[in-house]
């Protein structure tokens, strides 16, 4: 049987498909020294007994540490904590100066405000490729029930109910409203639902990845910014960021200098583009509707999101 060779970007993108949520995995090496790597190949393996497993690069500076240390510690990451995600994304020769922790079994750290925080025994470590297969034991574990940090396609994303189709009957008003046609977050959530499955493919057509397009239009919003800007504007992690960067400036749309960064002639007329997809999809979608209304729903809008 023959092996088809592709493209390793592509093979990721196409594996970026499949969301996760995301990890920090932490553990104390003998010497005492901490570690924590952001991972989002995290799942769970069984019941009974109490498995988990992630993968860990071969390459990682932080594979000694996993390899001595009885436990580790897997923090399901909660909804605010983008930050905290970039930061172990990242080698750094502390990863804990100044970050906040509790110290879990085997030392293993547990970080505040995940969604939820297993503690488990180093089980069993499998080769799988270029990564390490690391089965834990769950030994224990905590369980705060916070909205999860996502992940999907290269970019945090945020969890959102499935609100199924619409019922069509709400509009009929010999019906009357039911409870659940007048529920404000059914119809919020129905509407952005709406609203997305059509802009998705619209800005495909655009020929950009969904990480490029936003690199382009933040950038075009805020000229200069920086990559730690950047990463907060876009909410992507910094390797993603860099990777739309490199793409773009292979592609005559991004001029990159050490420390600065700005569009070019034609990735300015790519970003207009893109921002006449968003024009298009905002037309389509409030069509049909005055524009004195849609400034009322603007501004109800506005309302809700600064008292919250
Ligand atoms: C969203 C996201 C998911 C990641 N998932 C993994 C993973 O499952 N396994 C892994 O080895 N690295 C993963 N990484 C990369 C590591 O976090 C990163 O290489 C590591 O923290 C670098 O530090 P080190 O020197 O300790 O390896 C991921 C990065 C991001 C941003």
């Amino acid at each position: 049987m023959t092996t088809r060779t592709f493209d390793a970007h592509d093979f990721r993108r196409a594996l970026g498909n499949f969301a996760t949520g995301i990890t920090i995995i932490t553990a104390r090496g003998a010497d005492g020294e901490l570690t924590g790597v952001t991972a989002n190949s995290f799942n769970s393996v069984s019941l009974d007994p109490p498995l988990i497993l992630w993968s860990l690069d071969k390459r990682s500076s932080s594979n000694v540490v996993f390899e001595q240390a009885s436990h580790f510690a897997v923090n399901i990451l909660a909804a605010e904590q983008i930050d905290l995600s970039n930061h172990f994304a990242r080698s750094h020769p502390d990863k804990f100066a100044g970050i906040a922790h509790d110290s879990g079994l085997g030392g293993a750290p547990l970080l505040p405000g995940c969604a939820a925080r297993l503690q488990c025994e180093s089980f069993q470590r499998l080769d799988g490729g270029d990564h390490w297969i690391l089965v834990g034991k769950v030994v224990d574990f905590d369980d705060q029930g916070r909205d999860p940090l996502l992940y999907h396609r290269g970019a945090y994303s945020l969890l959102m109910p499935h609100p199924q189709t619409p019922r069509h009957h709400a509009a009929d008003p010999s019906k009357g409203e039911s409870r659940l046609d007048s529920h404000l977050l059914y119809l919020m959530l129905q509407a952005v639902n709406a609203y997305q499955t059509s802009y998705g493919p619209r800005q495909q057509a655009s020929g950009l990845e969904t990480s490029e397009a936003r690199v382009l239009m933040v950038l075009d919003e805020n000229p200069g910014l920086d990559l730690a800007g950047l990463q907060h504007e876009a909410a992507m992690p910094a390797s993603e960021i860099e990777e739309a960067m490199t793409s773009l400036a292979q592609r005559g749309l991004l001029e990159r200098s050490p420390g600065h960064c700005a569009l070019t002639a034609p990735g300015q007329q790519q970003v207009e583009q893109l921002w006449a997809i968003v024009h298009a999809q905002e037309e389509a979608v409030f069509a049909g509707i005055e524009r004195s209304d849609l400034e009322i729903f603007k501004r109800v809008l506005r309302q809700v999101i600064a008292a919250h």
